[in-house]
């Protein structure tokens, strides 16, 4: 859709609207590096892609909210009050953005009349690229720009972290938030989740470009999975504080996890601590691999990391390591691994551009033969963050 039929679409929805319609876009992210860190207080390494959330937005007189989404015509428009934007089953989608209001709302922001919006995502169906913290942040932008609210941007993605957490339920970090509403193209964010420092690292991969392949397998015990992998950690660290001043996984070196990873009772849980300090350090020895144009250092690192979330982390399955172990045996491939939450959603790899067409067609053959459906692919394109759009072009 470019602009003028997200324009359309949202008068033909909303027929008796009379005020000026904006247009917001959120991104999508893909993680290069530094999977499951981000509530373990260390090291993500993410950037914003090219999909995302589009919204087009228009105040009311009334106290309404009236939410629709192109994405799920099948459930035409949702309407609720702001007087009650209590998390509602029925309302499905459309929680994420009540939940955002709500939370505007508790911050002392003043929204005192409704309004109607459109959403249009174009990220592939849960593919772990992060749909919903998209809609979280396209919501937030587009409540800032409605309202001329002055808010800080690390603040709003705070908010939309407090949403998953505390409004739908997912004890998830801040990572996917914070690529989104801080994402800037042709770059990856290095976050340091604890203190919220962050740098921003050009991705400049000459010959070579980023694949996102999508496994296509449904995510569907994915959120207990998450919950469970947070609090083995969590228990991890409850064991190691017995005698180290630390508060979180992410302050411990690896030669400081060898020495005390004996004060972890469950062996279970060394496993999932180990995964959580060692890719930490993988993720700061990324950065340098990219500051020194050190791609296939870069790439080792990837697989290295696929590798930990498969034996230690457990949270790759069969299909992500179908993808991931049937890329590495490519011609040009520098390195692959699983992105997101896992269980399922997205793997990235890093193939040659000349590469493109047999890398695609190889992997394909072998993941149909053994999963029996087909894999889909996309070239990775990284843009900017959440924003409100000045008649760019819409994808
Ligand atoms: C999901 C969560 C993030 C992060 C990743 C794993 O995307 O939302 O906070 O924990 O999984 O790295």
């Amino acid at each position: 859709m470019d602009i003028l039929e997200l324009l359309n679409t949202f008068k033909k929805r909303f027929p008796s609207q009379q005020g000026e319609a904006r247009i917001f876009f959120a991104p999508g992210r893909i993680n290069l590096i530094g999977e499951h860190t981000d509530y373990n207080g260390g090291y993500v390494f993410p950037a914003s892609i090219s999909f995302g959330t589009y919204a087009v937005a228009a105040p009311r007189d009334d106290r309404q909210v009236r939410l629709y989404s192109d994405n799920f015509k099948d459930l035409g428009i949702i309407t609720v009050d702001l007087d009650d934007l209590s998390y509602n089953k029925a309302n499905n989608w459309a929680n994420y953005p009540k939940g955002m209001i709500q939370a505007f709302i508790d911050e002392g922001f003043a929204i005192e009349h409704g309004f109607d919006i459109l959403f249009y995502g174009n990220i592939p169906n849960g593919a772990g690229l992060s749909s919903s913290a998209s809609i979280e942040l396209v919501t937030g932008v587009a409540l800032s720009s409605l309202y001329n609210l002055t808010i800080d941007r690390i603040r709003m993605v705070q908010l939309g972290q407090q949403v998953e957490n505390k409004y739908i339920g997912v004890n998830s970090g801040i990572m996917d938030q914070f690529a989104i509403g801080m994402g800037k193209k042709d770059h990856a964010i290095l976050l340091d989740c604890h203190t919220l420092d962050y740098q921003y690292a050009p991705l400049e991969l000459g010959d070579y470009v980023i694949a996102i392949i999508n496994t296509n397998k449904r995510r569907e015990l994915a959120d207990s999975k998450y919950n469970e992998r947070r609090s083995e950690c969590e228990s991890a660290l409850r064991d190691l504080q017995t005698q180290l001043p630390i508060q979180s996984l992410g302050e411990m070196s690896m030669t400081m996890f060898e020495e005390y990873k004996g004060l972890i009772k469950d062996d279970i849980h060394v496993k999932r601590a180990k995964h959580a300090v060692y890719e930490n350090q993988r993720t700061k020895d990324a950065l340098v691999c990219l500051k020194e144009d050190d791609l296939v250092g870069f790439g080792a690192l990837l697989n290295q990391s696929h590798l930990s979330l498969q034996h230690d982390y457990q949270v790759t399955g069969i299909e992500l390591d179908t993808l991931v172990e049937a890329s590495w045996t490519q011609p040009g491939v520098l390195g692959a691994r699983m992105t997101g939450a896992g269980f399922g959603g997205c793997a990235i790899a890093l193939v040659e551009k000349d590469k493109w067409a047999s890398f695609k067609e190889n992997v394909a053959s072998i993941y149909s033969a053994k999963i029996g459906y087909a894999p889909t692919f996309y070239k990775a394109t990284i843009g900017d963050g959440a924003n409100e759009l000045n008649n760019k072009e819409v994808n």
